[in-house]
């Protein structure tokens, strides 16, 4: 059985199409993941699959219960992890494990909940205030809060947001363990390239309120990749003298040319062009899989030339 099956849902909110009929599936024990930019339509359809809103059309099964007609049977099955904090500061780790016994209904909540302290090395912090915590204890903490009712499925809303670096890592490492060894479920959204690659088994491409493509990382890239030159100009450019190097676009200032090899058009490109300020190579990965199926990066995603002159030359290797 599917964890999730989502078949074309609708969600406006009067006029605002926030989904515009989506379908996608989440195997059991997958790692899935929702990738797009801000306003895609990520949150609103984390909402409806955990109950919190009702979809205008269509339908949404989770672990087999409908999250309309079904939605105690579905809440019973499910953990949620959100970017905004769920924690409480002053009340310690345990107390905060136990207000979250008690909205579940969790019994014998207090031995669980001590094995998941220890599992995920916070034994030591279960007394003390989560106000005192790092980032990435935090983090552990929240996982273990929506992992404490034994949900078979959990729902992270771009979880990473406003992590460090390595805090970000240590996350993707405990999302994995999870996975693996409690066998749950994880449909997460994101915004970052990266954390879908590494993290996601399959990943589907939401841009405004639609489904742009499904598939694993690698899959996505073999149907969709393309190296993409990125030009700062000056002022407006003639895109005929362009268009004999791959398809062009125009994005704020930026004109972007998506090309098989950037590396051997990447001089006669530049040549083509009056007032280059700046040239950017993006090689192909799940950044321009997502321009090419969008026609516009998303935003705050930036590649800069050290990343993938590193990418470049790992790919040599
Ligand atoms: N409660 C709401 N009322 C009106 N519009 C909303 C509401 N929630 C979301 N939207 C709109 O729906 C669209 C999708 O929003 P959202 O699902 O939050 O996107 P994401 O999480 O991908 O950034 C956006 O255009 C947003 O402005
Ligand atoms: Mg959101």
């Amino acid at each position: 059985m599917d964890a999730v099956l989502v078949e074309n849902l609708v969600k406006r909110y009067g006029d605002v199409v926030a989904l515009d009929g989506i379908s996608f599936s989440v195997a059991g024990g997958e790692i899935f993941g929702l990738l797009g930019p801000n306003g895609a339509g990520k949150t609103t359809t984390i909402k409806i699959l955990t109950g919190l809103t009702r979809p205008t059309s269509g339908r949404a099964l989770v672990a087999g219960f409908d999250v309309v007609k079904e939605t105690r049977e579905v809440k019973r099955r499910i953990g949620w992890i959100s970017s905004e904090i769920i924690v409480d500061d002053e009340l310690t780790a345990l107390e905060n494990l136990e207000i979250q016994a008690r909205l579940h209904g969790v019994s014998n909540w207090r031995e669980r909940a001590l094995q998941l302290l220890r599992y995920f090395g916070l034994a030591d912090a279960a007394n003390r205030p989560v106000g005192k915590f790092s980032t990435g204890m935090r983090k552990r903490l929240e996982v273990a809060m929506a992992l404490l009712h034994g949900p078979e499925i959990l729902f992270m809303d771009e979880p990473t947001v406003g992590l460090d670096v390595g805090a970000r890592l240590g996350f993707w490492e405990v999302v994995r363990q999870i996975n693996r060894e409690f066998g749950v479920a994880v449909l997460l959204t994101t915004h970052y390239m990266e954390e879908a690659e590494e993290l996601c088994r399959r990943v589907a491409v939401i841009n405004k309120g639609k489904i742009a493509a499904v598939g694993t990382p690698d899959e996505l890239k073999a149907k969709y990749g393309v190296d993409v030159i990125e030009l700062e100009v000056e002022k407006p450019v003639d895109v005929s003298r362009l268009t004999p190097f791959g398809e062009v676009a125009a994005q704020d200032g930026k004109v972007l040319v998506k090309t098989r090899r950037a590396e051997e058009v990447l001089a006669d490109v530049v040549k083509a062009v009056d007032g280059v300020k700046s040239v950017k190579i993006k090689k192909s990965s799940l950044d321009t899989v997502f321009i090419n199926l969008t026609g516009a990066s998303i935003e705050g995603e930036q590649t800069d030339l050290r990343k993938i002159y590193m990418r470049v030359r790992r790919a040599r290797r």
